[in-house]
């Protein structure tokens, strides 16, 4: 499998020469898959001819985990309880979303955002504040959903311009409508044994809803989170370990990445480095969450980029069991997690089951 590098035109060395530059803020945010992919994954296909192949040719490919198709049906779900919500009680959940300066990719998230809220019966509210305003702006405008009760989820779009202190803003967001689940005290139950957080950061949690529900056990299982961010990696890494699972953390400073990733039975690469992880780092069977979303250049597409994951997809998917695409995988399950964050806060205020 070492000689895999020249043998696949995706992954190899030349594809990567790293238009690594949206990945940072793409990376953080991955709605932006909802306008922009019409077409169904790829399936699980070996393209190649070449010994590694022949190796793995006895073996089935990669079932492909769809997360297009299951963020469809959850929204579906949350739309149909919302209906029911609203003719109980009249309310429907409110979400507040606070967008600072003008970033193109930010707006593209919040506008596409508002269009997932309007589909499934969430109210939303915007407010824009200009890339010049003060900390204390952005505090008024939190403190005002705070108390406003039609409002149940409060969203700051990341990343702040540098001179707000996002430690301020993110502390400022009252625990109740925390629906990134980004809160210090959220983070921090999320780790506690016993303690429940009130909400579960998205994409994390779309990780673990993709394999639940695709039928993948994660209890007992031997589970291995690449990357530590505290958007993804590290609420990962703590809701693994609260589904049973063992769990490593490989990071930059991981010596043998490789041969740790290949013990996994379960992989949720949050790096963002395109093509990272080989086939060889999976194990035979292993199941693959790929959370990346990184631009390498392709001169042959009309942006001149196209997106790919962490993971090796081509590799990948004749060496794993399971086997989430990008995009089409992790990127549309972060929005439906962010309405079930909402509706689950509407549910409780007015404590509906
Ligand atoms: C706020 O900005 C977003 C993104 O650019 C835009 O879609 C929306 O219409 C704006 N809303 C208001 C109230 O100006
Ligand atoms: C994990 O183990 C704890 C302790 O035995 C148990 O209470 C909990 O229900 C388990 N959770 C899952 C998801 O298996």
């Amino acid at each position: 499998m070492a000689a895999a590098s020249t043998m696949f035109s995706d992954c190899s060395p030349s594809s990567m020469t790293a238009r690594l530059l949206p990945l940072r803020r793409i990376h953080i945010d991955s709605t932006l898959f909802r306008s922009s992919i019409s077409s169904p994954p790829l399936p699980c296909r070996r393209t190649i001819s070449s010994a590694f192949a022949a190796r793995m040719s006895a073996e089935t490919s990669a079932k492909v985990i769809d997360g297009k198709s299951i963020a469809k049906q959850i929204r579906d779900e949350i739309n149909i309880e919302i209906s029911r919500m609203k003719d109980a009680t009249g309310v429907v959940p409110g979400l507040a979303v606070i967008l600072v300066g003008s970033r193109k990719d930010s707006q593209t998230y919040v506008r596409n955002k508002k269009k997932a809220c309007e589909a499934v019966g969430v109210t939303s509210h915007e407010v824009n504040l200009s890339e010049d305003c003060t900390e204390e702006e952005v505090l008024n405008s939190i403190a005002g959903f705070n108390n406003d009760p039609s409002i149940h989820g409060i969203l700051v779009q990341l990343p702040l311009p540098r001179h707000i202190d996002e430690e301020n803003i993110l502390n400022s967001v009252s625990i109740e409508k925390d629906v990134d689940g980004f809160h210090p005290l959220n983070i921090g139950r999320l780790a506690m044994r016993g303690r429940e957080p009130l909400f579960v950061p998205c994409t994390p949690k779309g990780c673990i809803e993709l394999l639940h529900r695709s039928g993948v056990e994660i209890k007992g299982k031997k589970a291995v989170v690449i990357g530590r961010s505290n958007i993804v990696g590290m609420p990962a890494a703590l809701l693994l370990q609260r589904e049973n699972a063992t769990v490593t953390i490989v990071h930059s400073y991981t010596k043998n990445p490789e041969e740790i990733t290949r013990q996994a039975d379960i992989v949720i690469s949050a790096a963002g480095v395109a093509n990272m992880v080989r086939g060889s780092w999976i194990k035979p069977g292993g199941v693959v969450i790929d959370v990346g979303i990184n631009a390498v250049d392709d001169p042959e597409s009309h942006r001149g980029y196209r997106l790919v994951g962490d993971v090796c997809y081509q590799e990948a998917c004749t060496v794993a069991s399971a086997i989430t695409p990008v995009p089409g995988g992790v990127g549309p399950m972060t929005i439906a997690m962010l309405l079930s964050n909402t509706l689950s806060s509407a549910k409780r205020v007015l404590n509906l089951k």
